[in-house]
């Protein structure tokens, strides 16, 4: 990415596609909208601002990329806070019950995707409170939602969610914790904390990047005739192994699934065989260590997002020395950078438009 930005005369400021700028752009919109928010964390006043009553679980409802965040932000909610949570699929949510004291936090870039819109508007919401985020304040979704919070992403392009994805979860995570706060079950001093370790992230990003520029195109090589792709991770680190293999679905038009590593035993392990690629979010959780010894015993070829001895492997100094028990507890957000440049270098090796995938669009504003 970073030699690609040499030439000024692609039309894409420099960069081959608009999918190559908006990743690169990640660590600034990274540290804008942690700017933007942070003051309003360790006193509640982001959340106070929002003027939402107490909440006792929260629901988070999307569609695809803007799903996953949100299912990112559900686990900040319940792994720093203690707070349940759900999430629901926007096309299918219509008919679910949603508990009194439900804070229903709805997620799409656009604001505009049929699917979101029809759940929010069928759902009975009338015992709890919506929220929006997303990159277009004037959207439908903004307009129907009690309280509204604007990313700070910037226009994207491409039709591959990347920079997007970033602003919602900081967003998402900001507010969680200013919530956590002003309702008493977070102390300021533990929300200063984990507004520290966030203010790191602009720096991981941009050195994911540095890094994955460097490591991925062997990687690429070595899988480009490979039919499909199993994407592997354990606790935060699954919602990461759906958006990897939705990236690289919707990219490069080759099969990819995602499982609970878990689950490997239960059905997924028949797949693998001599070279079959299998992405590993290893999010610093140990028994990782046995699913990928399963998958290698089967001649699988391991792609390991972060950890020791990893394809990234600032990546994954940077899931132990810097977070202990802090970041990495809700997710670790920089595995996002090596999923989205192995998606799109992989969609270019076998000659595809990144910025366009076939049969997709960027709003999507039918059902
Ligand atoms: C992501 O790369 C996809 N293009 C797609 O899953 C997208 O996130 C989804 O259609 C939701 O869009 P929205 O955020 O505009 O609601």
């Amino acid at each position: 990415l970073q030699a690609r930005a040499a030439t000024a005369s692609t039309g894409f400021a420099g960069f081959d596609d608009h999918m190559s700028k908006e990743i690169a752009e990640q660590p600034e919109v990274a540290a804008r909208t942690i700017d933007a928010l942070a003051p309003g964390v360790g006193d509640g006043s982001l959340w106070h601002g929002l003027v939402l009553p107490r909440f006792e679980r929260v629901a988070v409802i999307g569609c695809g990329t803007s799903l996953n965040a949100g299912r990112v932000i559900a686990s900040a909610f319940e792994r720093l806070g203690g707070v349940p949570s759900t999430s629901f699929i926007a096309s299918e949510a219509a008919e679910t019950v949603i508990e009194p004291g439900t804070l229903m936090i709805a997620l799409s870039q656009s604001g505009e995707t049929a699917d979101v819109l029809r759940a929010v508007d069928e759902l009975d919401l009338s015992r709890s409170s919506l929220v929006a985020i997303t990159n277009n304040e004037h959207s439908t979704l903004a307009r129907r939602a009690d309280s509204v919070l604007t990313c700070q992403a910037g226009p994207e392009i491409g039709v591959a969610a990347t920079k997007t994805f970033v602003a919602q979860v900081v967003t998402g995570v900001a507010t969680a914790l200013s919530a956590l706060v002003a309702t008493g079950r977070m102390t300021p001093g533990e929300a200063a904390r984990q507004v520290d370790d966030l203010k790191r992230l602009p720096d991981l990003l941009a050195h994911a990047i540095a890094v994955s520029s460097e490591a991925l195109p062997p990687v690429v090589d070595s899988v480009l005739d490979e039919p499909g792709f199993l994407f592997l991770g354990r606790g935060s680190g699954i919602v990461f192994a759906a958006e990897g293999a939705l990236k690289l679905k919707e990219l490069s038009y080759r099969w990819a699934e995602h499982y609970p590593a878990g689950e490997l035993k239960h059905g997924p392990l028949a797949l693998i065989q001599e070279g079959t690629p299998v992405v590993v979010i290893d999010s610093g959780e140990r028994r990782l260590e046995s699913n990928i010894a399963e998958v290698e015993a089967r001649g699988g070829r391991v792609i390991r997002i972060g950890g020791p001895g990893s394809t990234v492997p600032a990546l994954g100094q940077s899931l132990t020395a810097p977070f202990p028990g802090a970041m990495d507890r809700w997710g670790p957000l920089e595995s996002v950078v090596p999923l989205q440049m192995l998606a799109r270098e992989l969609a270019k090796a076998l000659g595809h438009d990144v910025d366009k995938p076939r049969n997709l669009a960027k709003s999507v504003t039918v059902e």
